[in-house]
C-alpha cells in the first residue's frame, strides 16, 4: 500500500481546491493523494476502476445529490466499507439520518471549518489503513497455513511411503505395486461416492497393507514354491503383525491403515482370514483395497510366477463377486475399467511416484 486515495465531489471548483489545501497539511505515514471531480457521474466511475480509500461529497449538487451518490458506491463490488463523508448544511437531520442508514461514515458542515475538517479526514483515514494492514496480515497468514499445510501432506504422505517401501522391498516387490494399488482403491472409493477426504485417505493407508510381511522368515516370505500349510499359517500372520505396527493411532490415516492391514485378506463369503469374517463385517477400506491388491498382484511377473494378462485378471475379479469380493464393489470396478487401464499404464510405464524415492543405483551412493 504505497499511498491512500481520496476523492473530493463539489459543482464548485472553489470547494475542491479549498479541500485540497487542506488534505496536503494532514500529516500521515504514507502518502495521501486527492482527486477531484465536479460531476459525480465521472466520480463514480473512478471509484469503481479504483481502489479509494475515502469519498468527501457535497450533498447538493445538480446532477446527482450526495445520498445519490452513496447509493451508488454501496452497490459497487468491494466498495462497502469506502470511508464516505457527506457534506451538507449544518440543520439537514433528515438527510443525515437517510445517509447514515445507506452507509455513510461521517459528515462536515458547511462552510468547511478547518478544525473541524482536518481531525476528522485524519483520524477516518487512520482507521481505514489499519483496516487495510489487519487485511493485508489476514491474507499473509491465510497464505503461509495454506504452504505448511500442503508441506505436512507432502511430509505425511512421503513418511507413509517410505514405510510401506520398506516391507516392499524385502518382497522383492517394486514400489509401482503399492502405488498402483494406491491408486485403484483411491478410485474405486470415489466411484462409490465416499468424500474426497476418504479417498485421499486409502490413497495414504492402502500401501501399508502388507507392513506386516517385515515379521515373516525370509525361508518362507521368499520361498520360490508353493507353501506347506505350516509356513502359509506364519504367512497368514501378516496380518496381524501389519495391525500390531498401526494400532491404537489417534491419526485417522493410520487408523485406516491398521484396519486394512488386519482384514485385507478376509473374504465377502468368510473364508478369508485371520477371522474369517463375512459381508460387511469387513471394514469397506479393506474390502476396497482386497480388490484392487489382487488386480495388480496377479498380474506381477516374481521370480517363480508369470504375470496373468489384464482380461484374465478383470474376468477373476467378476467370478469372485459375492465369494472373495463385496459385489458392490467388483460392480463399481468393472464399471471403472477404462479407467483402472489407464491407471495401470500410467503407472507402469512412467517413472511412478513410490519408486523414485528409492535410490536403487548403488552407482549414485553419496560420497562423504
Ligand atoms: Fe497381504
Ligand atoms: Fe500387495
Amino acid at each position: 500500500m504505497e499511498k491512500m486515495i481520496i476523492v473530493l465531489i463539489d459543482d464548485q471548483p472553489f470547494f475542491l481546491i479549498f479541500m485540497e489545501e487542506l488534505i496536503k497539511q494532514i500529516e500521515f505515514p504514507i502518502q495521501i493523494e486527492t482527486k477531484s471531480f465536479q460531476n459525480p457521474e465521472d466520480a463514480l466511475d473512478f471509484i469503481e476502476e479504483n481502489d479509494v480509500d475515502m469519498v468527501i461529497s457535497d450533498y447538493v449538487m445538480p446532477e446527482m445529490s450526495g445520498i445519490e451518490l452513496l447509493k451508488e458506491i454501496r452497490n459497487l463490488p468491494d466498495r462497502e466499507s469506502v470511508i464516505f463523508i457527506m457534506v451538507t448544511a449544518e440543520h439537514a437531520r433528515n438527510i443525515k439520518r437517510e445517509a447514515l442508514q445507506l452507509g455513510a461514515t461521517d459528515f462536515l458542515t458547511k462552510p468547511i471549518d478547518k478544525l473541524e475538517f482536518l481531525p476528522k479526514v485524519r483520524n477516518l483515514l487512520r482507521l481505514r489503513l489499519k483496516e487495510k494492514l489487519l487485511q493485508n496480515k489476514a491474507e499473509l497468514l491465510k497464505y503461509e497455513i495454506e504452504r505448511n499445510l500442503k508441506e505436512i501432506k507432502t511430509r505425511d504422505k512421503e513418511i507413509i511411503l517410505r514405510l510401506s517401501m520398506a516391507a516392499e522391498f524385502r518382497d522383492e516387490m517394486t514400489g509401482d505395486h503399492i502405488e498402483r494399488v494406491a491408486s485403484y482403491s483411491k478410485l474405486i472409493a470415489q466411484k462409490l461416492g465416499y468424500s474426497e477426504s476418504f479417498a485421499e485417505d486409502i490413497y495414504l493407508a492402502a500401501p501399508l497393507h502388507d507392513i506386516g510381511k517385515i515379521g515373516i522368515p525370509d525361508n518362507i516370505l521368499k520361498k520360490k514354491g508353493k507353501l506347506t500349510p505350516e509356513e502359509f499359517e506364519i504367512m497368514k500372520k501378516h496380518t496381524i503383525y501389519g495391525y500390531r505396527l498401526l494400532a491404537n493411532s489417534k491419526v485417522k490415516v493410520i487408523q485406516m491403515a491398521a484396519k486394512i492391514a488386519l482384514f485385507h485378506h478376509e473374504n465377502w463369503d468368510g473364508t478369508g482370514y485371520p477371522y474369517g469374517l463375512k459381508g460387511k463385517e469387513i471394514p469397506v477400506e479393506a474390502r476396497i483395497v482386497s480388490v484392487a491388491d489382487v488386480f495388480d498382484a496377479l498380474q506381477e511377473v516374481r521370480p517363480y510366477k508369470k504375470g496373468w494378462k489384464t482380461e484374465k485378471v478383470f474376468e477373476f475379479i467378476r467370478e469372485n463377486a459375492g465369494k472373495k469380493f463385496d459385489p458392490k464393489i467388483v460392480d463399481v470396478f468393472i464399471k471403472s475399467k477404462d479407467e483402472i487401464i489407464k491407471i495401470k499404464e500410467e503407472l507402469s510405464v512412467e517413472h511412478p511416484y513410490f519408486s523414485s524415492l528409492l535410490n536403487t543405483e548403488i552407482d549414485n551412493l553419496p560420497t562423504p
